[in-house]
């Protein structure tokens, strides 16, 4: 594992990295207390997704992922947290950025949640704005596409803030909370465009 990439991001109030298995009890809790919350805008999840033994193996494959370039998926923290043992730290939050596609477009989607009890201070947009100044100046990436239900407010003010355009609606686009729903789609494109090339090291 140690040979694998790291990634450490930081805000004024946040913390973001990506974490290795021993954040899975972190990472486990953060899901228990925000199962509700979370589950209304969430696809299918696998059945045994709040145990241990399925963050530890889910957490060792997302660090070969972002090896990999295909995604990179961002656990998020207050940002006294650094100072507390892995697996100690309180996980207020993750970002997602996943199907990479290099070639032409250089393009991956977006996803985002936050603790119920850390919404409405903004944490979510600053820690936004972190990752994906590091999804454009450091992976290169083009293009950032998120997309969002249209009675997920909280998810389009967000968006909006970033900057995202609202760029089409999908009808029964994803199944989410156990029915096909419509989306509407939205994307941010990078700041200062260059030309598809070779990525640097990491
Ligand atoms: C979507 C989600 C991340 C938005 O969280 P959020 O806290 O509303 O997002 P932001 O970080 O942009 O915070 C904006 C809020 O903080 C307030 N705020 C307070 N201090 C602020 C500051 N310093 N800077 C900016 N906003 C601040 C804003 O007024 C706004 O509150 P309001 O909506 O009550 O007006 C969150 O609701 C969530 O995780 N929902 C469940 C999962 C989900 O929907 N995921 C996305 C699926 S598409």
């Amino acid at each position: 594992m140690s040979d694998l990439p790291s990634v450490e991001l930081c805000t004024a109030r946040t913390w973001l990295v990506l974490p290795g298995e021993d954040e899975a009890g972190a990472v486990l809790r953060y899901y228990q207390e925000n199962r509700e919350h979370l589950e209304r805008w969430s696809p299918p999840l696998p059945d045994d997704f709040y145990t241990l033994r399925y963050w530890r193996k889910r957490l060792d494959h997302a660090r070969r992922e972002y090896a990999e370039d295909r995604a990179l998926r961002l656990i998020i923290c207050e940002r006294d947290e650094p100072e507390r043992e892995p697996g100690a730290r309180r996980v207020i939050g993750t970002c997602s950025f996943t199907d990479i596609v290099r070639g032409p477009s250089q393009a991956c989607k977006l996803g985002y949640g936050l603790a119920r009890t850390h919404e409405g201070r903004g944490l979510m947009a600053e820690a936004l704005r972190a990752a994906l100044d590091f999804a454009f100046e450091t992976l290169a990436l083009h293009r950032v596409e998120a997309n969002y239900m249209p009675s997920n407010e909280r998810s389009g003010a967000l968006l909006r803030r970033l900057g995202f355009d609202v760029v089409g609606y999908a009808r029964d686009y994803l199944f989410i909370s156990g029915a096909w729903r419509d989306h509407i789609l939205t994307a941010l494109t990078n700041p200062k465009p260059r030309p598809p090339g070779a990525l640097p090291p990491r």
